[in-house]
This record gives C-alpha cells, sequence and structure tokens, in this order.
C-alpha cells in the first residue's frame, strides 16, 4: 500500500494566513497540521508517500524534505492549478501504479490515527472504503448514505436534505479501480474533479465504496474556528513540561508546557497552554487553551482560546479571545482608539 498525500489546494477560507503559508503548514500545538498526517500515514507502515502539491510547494518540500524524519520516502507530485481532489489521483497515476493507496487530505487531523481505517480496509477488501463520523450538522459536510452493511450507496454534497449525519472525512483507502472512475467523470459545476463524483462513479457501476465509522477526534483544518478547536484538542493531552525560566511572582495551573530559553515574567499561566522556545510572556494572564509560538512576546496582556504564530507580538491588550494572529504580527493598544493596519482578507472583530 501506498499514500497520497493532499498538500495543494487554494485554502481560500483559510485566508490571510494562506496567501503566505501553505494552508498544511499551518501548526497546530506548534507543529504543522501536515506533520499529524504524515505521523499517522507512517504508523499504519505504508513508507511511500506522493505528496501533491500546488503554488506553495516549495515551503511545503521544505518542511518535510525527503520524508526520512518521519520513516518515509516522499515523491512530491506538482499539480498545476487545484483542479480538485479526484484530479489529485489522476496526477499521481504513475505514482501509484497498480497499488492500493490511502488518500489524505493534508488539512486533517486523525488525532487516533488511521490504523483503523487500513484494518478495515484489509479485513473487507472492497474497491474503495471512505472515513465516516457522526456529526451533528451534516448540513456543513459532504455525507454518505449506507446500507445496513457499511457499504455506500450514495454520496451527497453539504445539503439541507438530512439523508445522513455521517459525515465523509479526509481520509480514503482507493484499489487501483478508483483510476477509470477519475478518468470518466466529468469536471463539477465549479471546475473541479470531485471525489465525491469519481465514488459515486464506482458505486454506480457496482463497485464496492464501503464505509469505516471513525469515533476518535477529526477536524478539517481548514477554517480558522476549526483550527483553534483542533489546537484546544491538541493540547487537552498535553505532557507538562517547563524547560525555560518562570519567575517566582508567576503562577502555572493545569498542563503547561515552556519551552527553551522562554522567559515568564510576573504572569498567570493557565494551562493547557504551549509558550514556544524562546518566547516570553510579561505582567500577562495566558491560557487557557492557547499555544504560543516560537519568539513571541506576550505583555501586559490577557488570551485564552487561542493560537500565536512564530514572531507575533501583543503588548496590552486587554483580552484577546478566540483569536489566530499570525507570524510576526504586531497588536498593541491606544487609550480610547482602534488603530488598525488590517491585511488582505482578514477577519477582526473589536469587542465594546
Ligand atoms: P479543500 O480544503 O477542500 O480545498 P482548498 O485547499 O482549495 O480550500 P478552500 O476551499 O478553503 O479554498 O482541500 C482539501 C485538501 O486537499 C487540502 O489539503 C488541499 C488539498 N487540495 C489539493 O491538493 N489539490 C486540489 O486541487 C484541491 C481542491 C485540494
Amino acid at each position: 500500500m501506498k499514500a497520497l498525500v493532499l498538500s495543494g489546494g487554494t485554502g481560500t477560507r483559510l485566508r490571510p494566513f494562506s496567501h503566505s503559508l501553505a494552508k498544511q503548514l499551518i501548526p497546530v500545538a506548534n507543529k504543522p497540521v501536515l506533520f499529524y498526517g504524515l505521523e499517522a500515514i507512517a504508523a499504519t507502515g505504508v513508507r511511500e508517500v506522493g505528496v501533491v502539491v500546488g503554488e506553495r510547494g516549495e515551503q511545503i518540500q521544505r518542511a518535510v524534505g525527503d520524508g526520512a524524519a518521519f520513516g518515509l520516502r516522499v515523491t512530491y507530485i506538482p499539480q498545476d492549478r487545484p483542479a480538485g481532489l479526484a484530479h489529485c489521483v489522476l496526477i499521481a497515476e504513475d505514482f501509484l501504479g497498480d497499488d492500493d493507496f490511502i488518500m489524505y487530505l493534508g488539512d486533517n487531523v486523525f488525532l487516533s490515527g488511521i490504523q483503523e481505517l487500513t484494518d478495515a480496509y484489509d479485513a473487507v477488501r472492497p474497491d474503495a472504503m471512505i472515513t465516516v463520523q457522526k456529526v451533528a450538522d451534516p448540513a456543513e459536510y459532504g455525507v454518505a448514505v449506507n446500507d445496513a452493511n457499511g457499504r455506500v450507496r450514495r454520496l451527497v454534497e453539504k445539503s439541507r436534505d438530512s439523508v445522513s449525519d455521517l459525515a465523509v472525512a479526509g481520509a480514503y483507502v482507493f484499489s487501483p479501480a478508483v483510476h477509470r472512475a477519475v478518468r470518466a467523470i466529468p469536471p463539477s459545476v465549479r471546475g473541479e474533479l470531485e471525489i465525491t463524483d469519481a465514488l459515486q462513479w464506482m458505486v454506480d457501476r457496482d463497485l464496492r465504496v464501503h464505509s469505516h465509522r471513525y469515533d476518535g477526534y477529526w477536524k478539517d483544518t481548514g477554517k480558522v474556528a476549526d483550527l483553534l478547536d483542533c489546537n484546544r484538542a491538541v493540547i487537552g493531552a498535553l505532557e507538562p513540561c517547563i524547560a525555560g525560566t518562570v519567575d517566582r511572582r508567576s503562577s502555572v495551573s493545569g498542563p503547561v508546557v515552556v519551552g527553551k530559553e522562554a522567559e515568564v515574567v510576573g504572569s498567570s499561566l493557565i494551562g493547557p497552554l504551549i509558550v514556544g522556545a524562546g518566547s516570553t510572556v510579561r505582567g500577562s494572564t495566558v491560557g487557557p487553551h492557547t499555544t504560543i509560538g516560537t519568539g513571541c512576546l506576550v505583555e501586559d496582556s490577557t488570551v485564552a482560546d487561542s493560537v500565536l504564530l512564530d514572531g507575533a507580538r501583543l503588548s496590552g491588550v486587554g483580552h484577546l479571545r478566540h483569536s489566530l494572529v499570525g507570524r510576526d504580527a504586531w497588536l498593541t493598544s491606544e487609550p480610547g482608539a482602534h488603530r488598525l493596519v488590517v491585511g488582505d482578507d482578514s477577519r477582526v472583530v473589536i469587542g465594546a
């Protein structure tokens, strides 16, 4: 078995971050989202991985290299435009050959890994196996309609009709039968080759498409709120470790990680919380559910439920919540005024 990891795409919903950084490299608990997927694949024993990359391919290659750090052998497959998930399979045909393969969306996190999925595939040996999760808000997802044996009868894109509450998650296993499907389907109305259409094509020809139900924590981190939620879930299982310095005037409660050469002065740290290496926290209350990247400064501020990327600086910011602050971004305060320099496609909510 091989694996195909999709790390191209546009990342429209993660603008402005995706203007400068491949969205698969945005960190969750100070580790790029993509690394969770590569680790999950390595844990299944698969070694040969094709990584589909788009216009930010160089960043991905710099971060992942030849894959040896993950115990993988990585081949990069450039996609000239984000033409859809099924298009990724089409352009990877030479790499995939006649092997079964895992297809993994590079911005998805499955906290308990995907071994259960590959085991289920090996047990049933269908033509394709998708991962589904029961969700409370199925209208937000593509969903699968199954028969009693877990065989997929229909796939339905985001729809108000409550045909199923089983959302299709971003990990699949395909047999080589999928190659005929991706060659046969036409582009959708949005001009992409959709994996849903390829799967439906297989179902319609009586090929066996099964679903595997995943009950662990799964998140598609394609939107800011979901990225913050994922950060919250990952750091919920944090092993506390104070490598940097925390002065006597500071207090620490709950699981807290303070990275090397980080300095905490006169502050209150509330776990789960990560203060990245080389960061300074001074006169502030930070946490819970917060990750501060490396080389950040937080002074005279209050931050909770947030993620600060590397080099971000907060000074005198009264109360920051549910926020994602970009690399080297600065937030300061001025009495009685909001003075903002806001990048393209940013979203800012100012409290009263
Ligand atoms: P999506 O999140 O569905 O697509 P997107 O990256 O274009 O995001 P948005 O809708 O916000 O513009 O893609 C899922 C994963 O697949 C993600 O890691 C990007 C990757 N992908 C490709 O590699 N090639 C593609 O053509 C597409 C559409 C996605």
